[in-house]
């Protein structure tokens, strides 16, 4: 097949991981016989210095005619002036926004090879594997903002259709998984997550009566993640839970360095696929940063944009088997050497199986 993908490396780390990602898609193009075509854009940081914006209209217009789209990161201590006007981070959210993508998609997995990277005992993380589905255009993010000089306002809402929409892509998600759901929300204290609880029981009631649903506060979810982690399939929830969350479960994987995501909207709009971390502007420039969430992200990209389930499954075969070969980056190497981004990439490309 041909697709044209849109890259947008954007800061810190981002150019470097993204070229991994890139490499690694070049790779399946040739041995599955696809041509795909990569434009470079900018966002972030980058995009500021530029263009004077974020998210210029040039990069938003071809990412709406793109196939799919594979980011870096964005931001870094250059444009991180608390009192500055324009910030990187507004580049992703306004892409995010613009192109609909309300189901922010984080799996989850442990590896063998990997779990001494991992703070938690190996046993609780043997056999971890679970999908966290965050909302990602809606709430606190988004709400309106104030500020005077001695008080500050983010307000978080929500509107039916905003849940329902990115619950039933939870819902189906479970039902090619193992059939669980669990919504996760602070239903004692915020009308929102009231909110947000009913539409979940109505949904998983009048729609979805083949798929047990389960019902978490936060706080105590932060816990159950690293005391059972195991015991999850999906887990739903608005948008800063689930910032927050994710980054909590990429310790079980061992690293932020390992967890990828796919952000989708309705079913045939285009898809963004980055991996969680951010543009870790302390290890930039290095050639030290680990490849493999974004590696993952473009697994993700081949199966959701592009239907290629083949060969997605392949490069997440040959990451896994990079893992166990002991090919580790700086974040994952507890005792012995660590390789460089370009290793760990070449050590994927070698064992991609056309
Ligand atoms: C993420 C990041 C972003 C977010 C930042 C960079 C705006 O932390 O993708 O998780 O909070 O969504
Ligand atoms: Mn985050």
């Amino acid at each position: 097949m041909h697709a044209e993908i849109v890259v947008l490396p954007g800061d810190g780390i981002g150019p470097e991981v993204a070229a991994a990602a890139v490499a690694v898609l070049e790779a399946v193009a040739t041995r599955f016989n696809h041509t795909f075509n990569f434009n470079e854009h900018d966002i972030g940081g980058i995009a500021i210095d530029r263009h004077g914006e974020p998210l210029p209209a040039s990069t938003l217009d071809a990412c709406r005619a793109a196939d799919a789209i594979l980011l870096g990161a964005v931001g870094g201590p250059k444009w991180s002036d608390p009192n500055a006007k324009v910030r990187p981070e507004q580049g992703l959210l306004a892409i995010r926004r613009a192109l609909g993508l309300y189901a922010n998609l984080r799996p989850v997995r442990t590896h063998e090879a990997a779990l001494g990277a991992s703070p938690i005992k190996a046993e609780l993380l043997r056999g971890v594997d679970f999908v966290v589905v965050r909302e990602l255009t809606g709430g606190i993010y988004f709400g309106e903002k104030t500020r005077t000089a001695d008080a500050a306002s983010d307000l978080c809402s929500y509107s039916v259709v905003e849940i329902e929409r990115v619950l039933r892509s939870a819902f189906q998600l479970a039902r090619q998984r193992r059939g669980r759901v669990t919504s996760v929300d602070k239903a004692n204290v915020l009308e929102t997550s009231r909110l947000w609880r009913d539409v979940a029981t109505r949904l998983g009631r009048d729609e979805f009566p083949d798929v047990a649903l389960e019902h978490q506060l936060v706080d105590s979810m932060a816990m159950h993640l690293l005391a059972k982690p195991r015991e999850y399939d999906v887990i739903v929830t608005e948008n800063m839970f689930g910032d927050i969350l994710t980054d909590e479960a990429s310790m079980l994987a061992g690293s932020l360095g390992l967890l990828p995501s796919a952000s989708l909207g309705e079913p045939g709009s285009v898809g963004i696929y980055e991996p969680i971390h951010g543009s870790a502007p302390d290890i930039a420039g290095k050639g030290i940063a680990n490849p493999y969430a974004t590696i993952f992200s473009a697994a993700m990209l081949l199966r959701h944009s592009l239907g290629l389930e083949a060969e997605a499954a392949a490069v997440e075969a040959a990451v896994h088997a990079a893992l166990d070969a002991g090919v580790f980056t700086a974040d994952l190497a507890v005792a012995g050497s660590a390789v460089s981004t370009t290793q760990a990439t070449a050590a994927v490309l070698e064992r991609l199986q056309g």
